[in-house]
């Protein structure tokens, strides 16, 4: 896998301890500082750096500076893998001509820029110390569309998309299993999978048909391969797998939660640095982002997801799975006249809701005991602000306090209006820019993944076809 160096990225030193005799002369670190334009990528196995490129760029020009693969892991291709990667990130920059110099009697380094399509130019007289340099070129293409097709099955949600250069959807289908569900109170893990093993062929074919496109005609197969429960996922990642065996395409594993928040690019490219607010049924993040890929989280839910609250506290007064939307409509018709401890009162980023739900519960409960009728829509409205205000005066913190001017709203949970006016509001108050997907991206839907897929292809972070899908990862 190749990761992108930052400033605080702790792997930074890792390298320079891999790579004493090479790096011994540069602070990495200085550099990286300095020069916005300075890009270091390592090529990472089992988390550790063996190989990392560094180039330069600026404008339409770029310059390869350094690139070197530790002995053990030569001739397995990983030099060459570096290379397409940063030929790769130069077209997105819009560079059009990369140049590098090399001694002339460096046959292994010469070879890997030939295959690469550079040409020398020019011969550079005694540039390193009494021995020639060539100057050698590539010309880099303008960047032709891509196309990433992708498959999302992590709940209860079996979907297919194809969406062009990550930010274009051509074509999407959600089959929801929520009908099914609906009876038992939530999702069933065993049921949703033999549901998925159903449908998948079905959604896949129709994503083609509507888009009038072929599978050949893809750059990438993207996934989600976790969190998630385990059985939905395997269907997911077992029919990607054998779409990018069959079709020779490179298989991208997407984490659901950066595809929540790349949903975000569908209606504007992703602005940053940001902050993210992640709110969904299985989720409750605050990540920072300092670029596409960087995801820091530095917050979240220490019990119950927020959207899980919703659903439970819908269900304590019998309103039927998924309650959200129905508390949320309720929420604007009623008046807060119930009082509710605002949970986790904090200065940190974290949130709790159990507490919240478990006051709930004890509401109702001391209201049936005194023969008091619940007033269902004035008990929404008083959930709902308690919630809002705890969400939002945390996310504002961040805001503040890593000085980030954007924010995007994510997941499930995004669809509140709540959630949504409010921090509309305060943003605007603080210049702030707040992004929010639109209502059928903020649900499951495997467009959300192909938009996250397609800036991971543009990394370079294709995985095998041995991925196994995991039912809780974290975010990077
Ligand atoms: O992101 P999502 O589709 O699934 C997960 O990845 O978890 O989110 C589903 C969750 C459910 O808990 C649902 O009740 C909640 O999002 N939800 C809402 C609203 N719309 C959906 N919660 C509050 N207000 C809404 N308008
Ligand atoms: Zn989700």
């Amino acid at each position: 896998m190749i990761v992108k160096l930052t400033v605080d990225n702790c792997k930074i030193e890792k390298l320079k301890n891999s790579f004493p005799q090479i790096l011994g002369k540069t602070d990495v670190k200085q550099e990286i500082i300095d020069n916005n334009f300075t890009n270091y990528f390592t090529y990472e196995v089992d988390g550790v750096p063996v190989a990392f490129i560094h180039y330069t760029y600026l404008y339409e020009r770029a310059e390869l500076i350094d690139i070197a693969v530790l002995p053990k892991y030569e001739n397995q291709g990983i030099g060459n893998s570096l290379m397409e990667h940063m030929i790769n990130d130069c077209q997105r920059k819009g560079v059009e001509n990369i140049t590098l110099e090399v001694r002339k009697d460096n046959r292994k380094a010469i070879h890997l820029y030939e295959k690469n399509g550079f040409k020398s130019v020019a011969t550079r007289k005694n540039y390193y110390q009494g021995m020639d340099a060539w100057l050698m070129e590539k010309r880099v293409d303008k960047m032709k569309d891509v196309y990433i097709f992708a498959i999302e099955s992590s709940c209860d949600e079996t979907s297919c998309s194809i969406v062009k250069n990550g930010k274009e959807e051509i074509a999407t289908v959600v089959l929801s299993q929520i009908d099914i569900h609906k009876d038992f109170g939530g999702v069933v893990p065993e049921i949703a999978s033999r549901h998925h093993v159903k449908n998948i062929t079905m959604v896949i074919e129709e994503c083609l048909t509507k888009a009038n496109m072929t599978m050949e005609e893809m750059d990438a197969i993207a996934v989600t391969y976790g969190p998630g429960l385990i059985g939905s996922l395997l269907v997911g990642v077992e029919a990607a797998k054998t779409l990018a065996y069959l079709y020779k395409k490179p298989l991208i594993p997407v984490h659901h939660i950066s595809g929540h928040i790349y949903a975000n690019n569908l209606k504007e490219e992703l602005k940053f640095p940001l902050i993210a607010l992640v709110v969904s049924g299985g989720h409750t993040e605050l990540v920072y982002m300092k670029d596409h890929y960087c995801f820091e989280k530095i917050g979240g839910t220490l019990d119950d997801a927020v959207g899980e609250c919703y659903d439970k506290v819908a269900r304590i007064i019998d309103v039927p799975y998924p309650g959200g939307p129905t508390i949320d409509k309720w929420a604007q018709l009623g008046e807060e006249t119930y009082h509710l401890p605002l949970p986790l009162n904090d200065d940190s980023y974290n949130f709790s809701f159990s507490g919240l739900k478990s006051a709930v519960i004890n509401l109702v409960h001391n209201e049936k005991q005194r023969n008091q009728p619940i007033r269902k829509k004035d008990l929404a409205t008083s959930f709902q602000n308690t919630v809002v205000k705890i969400i939002s005066k945390k996310t504002m913190k961040a805001l503040k306090d890593y000085q980030v001017k954007n924010l995007i709203i994510a997941g499930g949970v995004a669809a509140n209006h709540g959630i949504r006016e409010t921090l509309t509001t305060l943003c605007e108050q603080e210049n702030i820019t707040c992004s929010v997907p639109d209502i059928k991206y903020c649900t499951d839907n495997a467009a959300m993944i192909a938009a996250s897929g397609y800036y991971a292809y543009r990394l370079g972070r294709v995985g095998t076809l041995d991925l196994n899908p995991k039912s809780s990862i974290v975010l990077k």
